[in-house]
């Protein structure tokens, strides 16, 4: 019987490149919930998707040389593909451009403008061209455009705006009122920052002319909807809301929680409850605001290029390790530092060891002192209470935490029971009881006690790594009718005549050293990350080249170490030039207007890809760059002291 239903979504993320570990983490976390959902009996509607309008999604694609609709099919199957490999059991998936969400947003958009809570304005501020944004003066940095670091200037744009000033105290009010944002860390840091700030919330430009690839405003098509007023409401335009594609909006809204990164947490606790105020729709019961996944400190963009990719990563090590290890290492709501060490190491120290071979371990001793088979006669002894009495305790243990999104902690307390299980052995020492016939039920007693324990664990951790589980249960001859929460509170249910097999090694140890190593020459390979599929087609605009084509050029610095003129020849100059450890000779045509002594020393960009050639029979492996002036070229000398070898993005 259904417990009731539980609603639960990720963001729904750009289709502007390939998603990276980041982003992979939250949609484990949320998969890891539904999954748990399940087996606790709720009727679980798990929502994940894409957003797929704006400009930057238009500004890829014609980079990209098509269409954005072809630029995102493209990216979105690729998503689809990773959650596929990470074993996401998602229920629902939305895109943005699917036609049913299109139109139910024009629908809410007149709504709102019919109700007076949009109306027609005009743009003011400070306004970047290149990034089509305006500015408030607090936000420029020294003057200047926060984002490009170019110039901005003072700029008029018609546009629609939502009364989010409205809103403010009723939004103050449920943020104040407990728990609609968590952690609660984040409440005040929303209030302090957009509530309460100097001129309080301000009303929200809703609406953009500058460029075409989002929803139009159906009576107002010079404009199409701001994207975070579309994305927003994908989580109940995805249930039915204003159109008949799906029909559970009654059954699942409100929605229990929605699960986003902390950068996002400002549209979901303010605008969105704000934006349903006005149409007096139910709120969410909850936004969860979790913590990033920093490389040296850093966010992972996909526009820095610092990103790791969690498919590398799944294919080395297996998709549970990953999943396992995300959740496991960093605190939901805070910001973590990852690292493949810290990966290694993790999935060394809790799945090979305290989880794997604790398994095989009772399984092999199973096989080797009763054939395989649970014994009849078993018998307690000394050693058991705390471990019974563990395994007893943490259902409600797990489930405490996992009710609170603290999946590092649900985690520790069934490892908490694996530490022990394995003390046990230690203490109870069953191989020395099997030397003895008359302890041959002791010896029994024991290794049921270790399976139980076990059973109880892997039952546990089925939301957080399926596939080992299910793995696990056959080698433990749970029956696959017997593995639920349910009988995770039960004691006994393996019972006697029951097969336990050691079967295959699930989390093999992984060499440190060696893995570290491999991991480095991958990224090697992939620095800067490889571009998304759409990124590497050349452009088909005459004239235009796409970001892949200049990817395709590697320019480094080069330092031009010596230089001497080519024999029997005027023009042409002989350079050894270091690029990082390596010296490359380059000739250059160049010695018209520069003699050796000016150039050695210098700093240069060379192009480091270019296929090698023999000029006047001499290689030449790079070329360097110069600018035309006039019918002199003139060497690009670098006045900044970068280190040779660094390479140009
Ligand atoms: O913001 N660490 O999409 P997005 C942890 N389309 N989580 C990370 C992360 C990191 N380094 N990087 C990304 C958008 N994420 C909007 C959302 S919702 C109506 C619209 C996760 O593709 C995190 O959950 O930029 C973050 O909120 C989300 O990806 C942003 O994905």
């Amino acid at each position: 019987m259904s417990k009731g239903t539980f609603y639960i979504t990720t963001p729904i993320y750009y289709p502007s490149a390939n998603l990276h570990i980041g982003h992979t983490y939250c949609t484990v976390a949320t998969d890891v919930m539904a999954r748990y959902k399940r087996m606790r009996g709720f009727d679980v509607m798990f929502l994940t998707g894409t957003d797929e309008h704006g400009l930057k999604i238009e500004e890829k694609a014609r980079d990209a040389g098509v269409t954005p609709q072809q630029f995102v099919d493209k990216v979105v199957a690729g998503i689809k593909e990773l959650w596929k490999l990470m074993n996401v059991s998602y229920d629902r998936f939305i895109r943005t451009t699917d036609d049913y969400h299109v139109s139910s947003i024009q629908r809410i958009f007149k709504m709102m403008y019919e109700k007076g809570d949009i109306y027609k304005g005009s743009y003011r501020g400070l306004y970047c061209t290149p990034c089509e944004s305006f500015w408030t003066e607090s936000q420029l940095v020294d003057g200047k455009c926060p984002d490009c670091g170019g110039e901005v200037k003072y700029a008029e744009e018609e546009a629609y705006f939502f009364r989010a000033s409205k809103y403010a105290d009723r939004v103050r009010d449920l943020l104040k009122s407990g728990s609609f944002l968590e952690p609660a860390s984040r409440v005040n840091e929303m209030i302090n920052n957009f509530l309460d700030c100097e001129g309080g919330l301000q009303d929200l430009c809703v609406s953009r002319t500058t460029f075409r690839w989002g929803i139009p405003v159906d009576f107002d098509p010079g404009h199409v909807v701001y994207v975070w007023l579309d994305a927003l409401f994908n989580y109940m335009t995805a249930l039915g809301y204003c159109n008949d594609a799906h029909h559970d909006l009654e059954k699942f809204w409100p929605a229990d929680v929605h699960f986003v990164g902390k950068e996002i947490v400002r549209f979901h606790s303010i605008y969105w409850p704000a934006f349903l105020m006005s149409l007096d729709l139910p709120l969410p019961k909850k936004v969860y605001g979790h913590g990033w996944l920093l490389l040296d400190g850093g966010k992972m963009s996909k526009s820095k290029g610092n990103v790791v990719d969690p498919v590398v990563l799944a294919q080395r090590y297996g998709v549970d390790a990953l999943r396992y290890f995300l959740l496991r290492e960093f605190p939901f709501g805070s910001d973590g530092n990852f690292s493949n060490e810290a990966l290694i190491a993790r999935i060394n120290a809790d799945l090979a060891n305290d989880l794997g071979n604790l398994i095989s371990r009772s399984a092999a001793m199973m096989e080797k002192y009763f054939g395989g088979v649970i014994p009849e006669d078993r018998e307690g002894g000394s050693e058991d209470g705390e471990l019974l009495r563990m395994v007893k305790e943490l259902p409600s243990r797990f489930e405490e935490q996992m009710e609170k999104y603290a999946f590092q902690q649900a985690l520790q307390e069934v490892f908490k029971v694996l530490s022990r299980a394995n003390k046990y052995i230690d203490e109870t020492a069953p191989w020395v009881l099997s030397k003895d016939d008359g302890k041959k039920a002791r010896l029994g007693g024991v290794l049921y006690n270790l399976l139980e324990a076990e059973r109880v664990c892997v039952t546990l951790l089925k939301p957080f790594i399926p596939e080992s589980c299910e793995k696990f249960r056959a080698m433990l001859g749970i029956p696959a009718d017997r593995f639920g929460w349910d009988d995770a509170l039960l004691r006994g249910v393996l019972t006697p005549g029951t097969a336990v097999s050691k079967g295959e090694n699930v989390f093999p140890r992984i060499d440190l050293k060696k893995e570290l190593e491999a991991l480095e020459a991958i990224h090697a390979t992939k620095k800067p990350q490889a571009p998304a599929e759409e990124e590497k087609k050349e452009s088909t605009v005459e004239g235009v080249i796409s970001i892949g084509d200049l990817q395709k050029v590697d320019l480094r610095v080069g330092k031009i170490l010596a230089c001497e003129p080519v024999k029997k020849s005027d023009k042409l100059l002989c350079l050894q030039v270091e690029v990082g450890a390596e010296t490359r000779q380059i000739v250059s045509g160049i010695h018209t207007w520069y003699e050796p002594q000016d150039l050695i020393g210098k700093k240069v960009l060379v192009v480091y890809n270019l296929a090698p050639a023999k000029l006047r029979g001499v290689e030449s492996a790079g070329m360097l760059l110069a600018a035309a002036v006039g019918d002199r070229a003139r060497v690009i000398f670098l006045e900044e002291d970068l280190p040779s070898g660094s390479r140009l993005s």
